[in-house]
């Protein structure tokens, strides 16, 4: 399509556009009594309007029924996760019990690690990208340090070409291979939270299980994002949160999968709790752990309902409109964003960089831009004139043109903000 940098064309977009009704699904917040251009939906999902009606149900099963809420509730607690397992495998592309719900997302990247990273004198290394999360690197450290290991030892980062932004997919694959037998762990972020690349999943899974290593992915900013076969490329675990593009609330709860070929390996180590136990057995308080054979078997504690019922509000709502039509959009208005960006920076020299690759397959629903000289004070006029952006250290602003909330309207009115930005510094 040949994209064109005006208003009429931009609402031509929006009224072709089969998702522009969910917008008004979603509470914008306001800056100069105006909605704001919201492009920090890889941080923190929007509010979806009907969410309210999900924890308000837990807190009126709670006051009028107390503690047989837990199996006489609308929607009962004591298993209230396994109504996630439709929806949610459906998004992830899972078998329903190869996902459950539950803790947060470094919290369970930990627990699954206690069973897919064993370490022995020999295999104990780990192979992440260069600059994954903080979070990560932090867990990743302490993981090789509790089992006697030195971090600089144990992890090999994946480091992008001298003068490039992203990580080739060669690269990991030779390191992959170069690591061999010594490789206990590759343990990736699926979208890369600061450029916004998207890895080969498929491919980096294969060749770590050719020599011998369990392959995890940290789906933060993939979840509800890119189009995802989790059971079909074979991956052994993967954790993600519900905050950013599954707009579940701050903080909330984390999705997990562990593939079905781990479900009833009684071998693998495993932090256990009484919810991971067998569902028919539990209240009959036993002493002997008996998991469930599904990632259900990697609970621990009686279910948060509160903050699952917003999980579940978003779920349901993905399930609704299908990762189809989301991902259809979701590149559409990426590219769309990315014209506009470049036509500004024609007009005006913006000094500025698009990081994420070009490449639609490489990436998904965020354009990271590095500007070049004074970024900061450019960032602040964005936030003061009604675009939440995100800035991360040193000089690089995140947008995430979210297909479920954004219009095409928004991009172009972005691009007039930002022209005013630039030609004002
Ligand atoms: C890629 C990635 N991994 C891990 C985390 C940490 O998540 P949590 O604080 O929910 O454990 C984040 C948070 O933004 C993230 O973006």
């Amino acid at each position: 399509m040949i994209f064109e940098n005006t208003k009429a064309f931009a609402q031509q977009l929006d009224a072709q556009d089969n998702l522009h009704k969910y917008r008004d699904e979603f509470h914008f917040p306001k800056v100069n009594d105006k909605q704001v251009i919201y492009f920090t939906g890889n941080s923190l999902g929007l509010q979806p309007k009907r969410t309210k009606a999900y924890v308000d149900e837990i807190m009126n099963d709670w006051a009028n029924l107390a503690v047989e809420g837990h199996f006489y509730a609308e929607k009962p607690w004591w298993d209230y996760q396994e109504r996630f397992s439709k929806p949610l495998s459906k998004i992830v592309g899972a078998k329903p019990a190869e996902v459950t719900v539950m803790n947060t997302l470094t919290v369970n990247l930990h627990l699954l690690m206690v069973s897919f990273y064993q370490p022995d004198a020999k295999r104990f290394k780990i192979i992440c990208e260069e600059k994954a999360f903080p979070s990560d690197q932090y867990m990743l450290q302490s993981q090789v340090k509790f089992h006697g290991f030195k971090p600089e030892e144990a992890i090999v980062e994946i480091n992008r070409r001298e003068g490039e932004h992203n990580i080739r997919t060669e690269d990991i694959i030779a390191k992959i291979n170069e690591v061999g037998d010594e490789l206990a762990l590759v343990l990736i972020g699926g979208v890369n939270y600061y450029t916004g690349q998207v890895f080969n999943m498929k491919a980096i899974t294969a060749v770590g299980h050719q020599v011998g290593a369990y392959v995890g992915w940290d789906l933060a900013h993939a979840a509800g994002n890119v189009k995802l076969e989790l059971h079909e490329w074979n991956i052994d675990f993967a954790a993600w949160c519900s905050y950013k593009y599954m707009n579940a609330g701050p903080g909330n709860a984390s999705g997990c999968f562990v593939h079905k070929k781990h479900h009833h390996n009684a071998d693998l180590p495993r932090f256990a709790g009484w919810w991971g136990h067998n569902k028919e057995r539990r209240f009959k308080m036993e002493p002997n752990f008996d998991p469930v054979h599904g990632a259900d078997g990697w609970q621990i504690s009686n279910l948060p309902v509160l903050s699952l019922a917003p999980y579940l509000a978003s779920v349901e709502m993905f399930a609704e409109i299908g990762m189809e039509a989301l991902i259809e959009k979701r590149d559409q208005i990426t590219a769309y964003l990315e014209f506009i960006l470049h036509e500004i920076d024609k007009e005006v020299q913006g000094d500025f960089e698009i990081i994420t690759p070009s490449n639609p397959f490489e990436r998904a629903c965020q354009l990271s831009v590095f500007l070049h000289g004074e970024g900061r004070s450019l960032f602040d006029y964005l936030m003061k004139n009604g675009v939440i952006v995100d800035w991360r250290e040193p000089n690089v602003i995140r947008l995430a043109p979210v297909p479920l909330y954004c219009s095409f309207e928004d991009m172009y009115n972005f691009g007039q903000i930002l022209k005013r930005g630039i030609l004002e510094k």
